[in-house]
């Protein structure tokens, strides 16, 4: 009996880490758009990539959203609706278009829960008690879009209808001049402690945004306390500091806790079952990156928990060249874009983390018709359908006839590029340069479209003595489609499994280790025909721009 339980405890023990990654939580003051699903899209790839790799894995992938503040309440009056009504409906909005773009989350949290808040207010008490909150008259000028309290030397003067106003020059938005009573953070304290930990090697990725993190601590001689509450009369959607129902939490305090939320904290058993802190990758924007960058740390460090292990921060999505805002009406809502199943695809095979990426619509449709519909598509389409392959088959190796077909430079071409396909990949998923993966994919994918225009499948289908011949023509390129699809699931993972159910692969053999060899590779192994599904098969419906300007008629009436 002692044994047993002994053996219990230890296996809970020796029980693997998990990996925890999150997605910034999402401010409810607007429903969401291209850029946001952007953030929620890299995110999930990177988790998927590790599920891939680790099967065995416990993810734990946290996302949700920002529902205290200003904007909040002004959304709110605006929508003429109930805070908390409003902010359910706009969190709704979010699951919806993490459900349709296949953001698979393990974790949902809301700034309005009572766990949230819990763990906000234990968060507080802890740097009250490590001393590192203290209340002083602040004054300055604030950014309501931005939450935040700007530095003189960070504004400029703008000419606007309303005349001469200030404006943040990071962001573009206005701020007023503000007098009030605060709770401030000791940050000033902690400005060699971020230096060292931004010394850490690929703590920020990529690197470029870990330079600007450390330049602008180094740069800035004045680096000083910052307030981390507003007074309720004006910020009344908010989070009350504890023993002061006069003040309100400052909502980037409030949110960032949010990760500590997920773990189960304050609950230090349940944290320490879960064993997720510190976690190993937080997603961000470029816009949010010094809350991420040197606000949290901080505060972290303040409240003696580790900070993380890594962010990855990523630019930004403008729309034909201009940055996407509603007064300029080019916001773009993920769920009205033609070719919604091809969106996350492009966002991962466009955009690169370190510069901005431009989204229209005519580059979505031409890249989800030549890659998705062409080159991937029409490929397995032809390969699994009845003119070349009436039996439905997976066919065998033949020895012979794969000698003579390798002997071919075409054949030599594509196979010596499939072998180092995997391992290519791998490097650019570990570097998140998943525009990369995809043009070394597609690249693939050219030389077996290639491979099977040269080698001519329909003449050999007319004879009959050919069949061995034509076998492993289709097992050359069924098996590329096997191994690409396994390489695409993080970025495409819907389509890529229904093509690797369409070749009846089982699920348990669509793990990164199922890619690495081709089955000519694999020793010992003898490749026997299969049976593939039966039906036509159609992986992505070509767009064909004429239609989509009747669907548009249509649609205006
Ligand atoms: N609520 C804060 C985050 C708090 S996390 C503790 C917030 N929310 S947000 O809704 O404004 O932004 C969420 C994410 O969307 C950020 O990563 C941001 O960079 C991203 N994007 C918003 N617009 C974007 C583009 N135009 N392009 C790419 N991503 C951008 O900030």
């Amino acid at each position: 009996m002692k044994m047993r339980l002994s053996v219990r405890l230890l296996s809970s023990v020796v029980q693997k880490r998990p990996f925890y990654i999150t997605t910034p939580i999402f401010y409810v003051n607007a429903a969401p758009h291209l850029g946001h699903l952007y953030s929620a899209v890299v995110a999930d790839a990177i988790q998927r990539f590790e599920k891939l790799l680790n099967p065995d894995c416990n993810v734990i992938f946290s996302t949700g959203t920002d529902e205290h503040g200003t904007k909040v309440q002004q959304a709110a009056a605006k929508a003429n609706l109930p805070l908390q009504e409003y902010c359910n409906n706009i969190s709704k909005e979010y699951r919806d278009l993490f459900r349709d773009f296949e953001v698979d989350y393990t974790d949902y949290v809301r700034t309005t829960e009572d766990r949230h808040k819990k763990a906000v207010r234990h968060f507080w008490r802890k740097l009250v008690k490590n001393d590192y909150i203290y209340k002083a008259k602040y004054s300055g000028w604030y950014s309501v879009n931005d939450e935040a309290f700007v530095p003189e030397t960070h504004t400029k003067d703008e000419i606007t209808e309303d005349g001469k106003v200030k404006v943040s020059i990071e962001s573009g938005h206005r701020v007023e001049w503000t007098e009030e009573t605060n709770y401030m953070f000791r940050l000033s304290a902690f400005k060699t402690h971020l230096q060292e930990w931004l010394k850490t090697d690929g703590v920020i990725q990529p690197n470029k945004f870990q330079k600007q993190l450390q330049e602008f601590l180094s740069s800035s001689t004045y680096f000083p306390d910052i307030s981390v509450s507003r007074p309720s009369s004006r910020v009344h959607w908010a989070i009350r500091v504890p023993d002061d129902e006069e003040q309100s939490v400052y909502v980037w305090l409030d949110a960032l806790v949010n990760y500590l939320t997920v773990t189960g904290y304050p609950d230090e058993d349940v944290m320490k079952t879960r064993r997720a802190w510190p976690p190993d990758v937080h997603v961000v924007g470029k816009d949010i990156l010094k809350f991420h960058g040197i606000y949290w740390p901080a505060f972290l460090m303040a409240a003696k928990w580790h900070p993380p292990r890594r962010i990855v921060c990523h630019s930004h999505w403008t729309v034909d060249g201009n940055k996407m805002s509603k007064s300029l009406g080019n916001v773009v809502s993920p769920g009205t874009v033609p070719a919604t199943s091809a969106l996350r695809y492009m966002l991962l095979r466009e955009a690169t983390m370190a510069d901005d990426a431009n989204y229209s619509e005519t580059k979505l449709i031409n890249i989800a018709n030549s890659e998705l519909a062409d080159t991937l598509g029409n490929l397995t389409s032809r390969a699994t359908g009845a003119a070349l392959n009436p039996r439905g088959e997976f066919p065998a190796l033949h020895t012979h006839e794969l000698a003579e077909c390798m002997s071919k430079h075409v054949t030599a071409d594509l196979l010596d590029r499939l072998d180092r396909l995997p391992d290519i990949c791998h490097q650019h998923y570990t570097n998140y340069q998943f525009y990369k993966v995809v043009d070394s994919v597609i690249h693939v994918l050219h030389l077996t479209n290639l491979f099977f225009e040269t080698m001519k499948p329909w003449d050999l289908k007319k004879k009959s003595e050919c069949q061995k011949e034509l076998d492993v023509i289709l097992h050359i390129t069924l098996e590329t489609l096997r191994i690409c699809s396994i390489i695409l699931q993080p970025i495409i993972p819907g389509m890529a499994n229904k093509l690797l159910d369409k070749l009846q692969i089982p699920k348990d053999s669509r793990y990164w280790q199922h890619c690495e060899k081709p089955s000519w590779r694999v020793q010992g192994s003898i490749f026997e025909t299969k049976n593939i599904q039966s039906g036509k098969f159609v992986l992505f419906q070509r767009i064909y721009a004429d239609k989509k300007k009747m669907q548009k008629k249509i649609a205006s009436g």
